[in-house]
């Protein structure tokens, strides 16, 4: 597969369903009492991994395309897998079941392939152990050993990072607890949740008590998510919006390559994770929110997006502190345009990136190089100046969004690029190179 430049993209593009959205969906109806039809259902391999552990777990699930039908067997009414539970490469699906299993009276491992088994769990196993689980790392990595125990006992746990998938974990077990457990992330300046609130939502909409509140301190404010035990989920039918991370790469090509005019239908809209519309909006991309509407608590609209002024605007981009964790997914991406801004970009305080899919800072600057980028490496991100890329032959590190953000980057280089291991977009988009193609003039 070779991508070479092009000059604009037009046209509508289907975007699959939100990653993040569809593991929880299909979690909790599977805790849910009653029959919980999904659509839109994330048809990506993580997404998948989510279902197969699910039904080693005695849940029964018809899948039919993008249609998924869960028989919920309530929050106790999972039953001990005979075998591993393999998450594949999703770190969602193995921190949240990890959740999950605390809270139920049986053992199990959950395990991953070889990028997921060198991700940190002890962010997981630490807080599950302290609510009475037993929860075993190998050196604070998967393979995930768990000794669950009803109740869980509840505790009042400070995140040392803002990650939502901590969050769930905690929250999920919570459920299970006898009494109500609650979350607090770390300080931010402004009271907006500082990392996607998700399960706090889902959990709502399916008649959990969850409740929310900002706590002011000297250093800002802290969201707190509180969660009643004594809760139970009955079973409603689930519209899964589309994912706004997977929009962005179609998002940044339109903007970037002149002429271009795309619709994305039906795209999620949650304040929590458009952070990278309102940056790319605020230094003046031309994104127009359409049709803004509701499905199951969570915001949806389409979007109309075509160049605007982005590329005229003479500043630097600086991103750092609380914007981080809210746009983790799109930096990849962001980096990419970094390339084609007047002032080039800088990304600080965004650490965790070490610990996705790959290292993504280095995956990012390696491949930037290739292409011939000014690029400078930071232990917490790195800044990139405006620079003429060039065809290369590149490396997906086995990451889906740096397979996806580095196709984009071809878009808007002379010459040939190639990427190895593009395959690794099957994770969260398998489409994703048709759909390209099929709007690429
Ligand atoms: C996710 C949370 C984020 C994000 C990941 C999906 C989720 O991770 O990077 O792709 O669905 O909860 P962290 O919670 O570790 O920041």
């Amino acid at each position: 597969m070779k991508i070479y430049s092009a000059n604009s993209l037009v046209g509508e593009i289907e975007i699959p369903g939100d990653k993040s959205i569809s593991h929880r969906a299909a979690i909790f109806a599977s805790l849910s009492k009653g029959k919980t039809t999904i659509t839109n259902f994330s048809v990506s391999e993580d997404c998948r991994s989510t279902l197969q552990c699910l039904e080693r777990l005695g849940i029964e699930i018809e899948i039919t395309g993008k249609r998924v039908v869960i028989d919920g067997k309530g929050k106790r009414g999972l039953s001990k897998p005979s075998e591993d539970l393999d998450c594949g490469n999703s770190g969602t699906t193995m921190r949240l079941l990890a959740g999950v299993l605390a809270g139920q009276n049986f053992e199990s491992v959950l395990s991953g392939d070889t990028s997921l088994s060198a991700r940190p769990m002890k962010r997981i196993s630490m807080p599950l152990n302290e609510m009475g689980a037993k929860v075993e790392t190998a050196d604070g990595q998967p393979p995930i050993r768990i000794a669950g125990k009803y109740p869980v006992t509840p505790i009042s746990y400070d995140l040392p990072v803002s990650s939502a998938q901590i969050k769930s974990a905690i929250l999920l077990a919570g459920l299970n607890g006898n009494g109500v457990t609650k979350v607090r992330n770390p300080p931010t300046k402004t009271p907006e949740p500082p990392s996607r609130n998700h399960t706090e939502l889902m959990l709502r909409y399916l008649g959990a008590r969850i409740y929310e509140r900002f706590l002011e301190t000297g250093d800002g404010f802290v969201h707190e998510v509180s969660i009643d035990g004594g809760s139970e989920l009955s079973a409603r039918d689930i519209v899964v919006p589309s994912d706004v991370s997977s929009s962005a790469f179609f998002v940044t090509a339109a903007i970037v390559l002149k002429d271009s005019d795309i619709m994305l239908k039906n795209i999620g809209l949650n304040p929590t994770r458009i952070a990278f519309l309102e940056v790319l909006k605020g230094f003046g991309a031309g994104i127009e929110i359409l049709n803004a509407r509701e499905v199951n608590n969570e915001p949806i609209g389409d979007l109309r997006v075509r160049p605007g002024e982005l590329l005229q605007n003479p500043n630097r981009m600086e991103l750092r502190g609380d914007i981080i964790a809210n746009l983790i997914d799109e930096i990849p991406i962001i980096a990419v345009l970094g390339t084609q801004l007047n002032g080039g970009l800088e990304i600080r305080d965004a650490h965790e990136l070490r610990v996705k899919e790959s290292d993504r800072i280095k995956s990012v600057v390696e491949n930037l190089k290739k292409m011939g980028a000014a690029v400078t490496e930071f232990s917490d991100g790195f800044r990139v100046e405006k620079s003429e890329l060039k065809g290369a032959k590149l490396n997906s590190y086995g990451d889906h969004r740096i397979a996806m953000s580095f196709a984009i980057a071809g878009l808007f280089s002379s010459g040939e690029t190639e990427i190895a291991g593009f395959e690794a977009v099957n994770v969260s988009f398998p489409e994703f190179f048709k759909v390209l193609a099929s709007v690429v003039k």
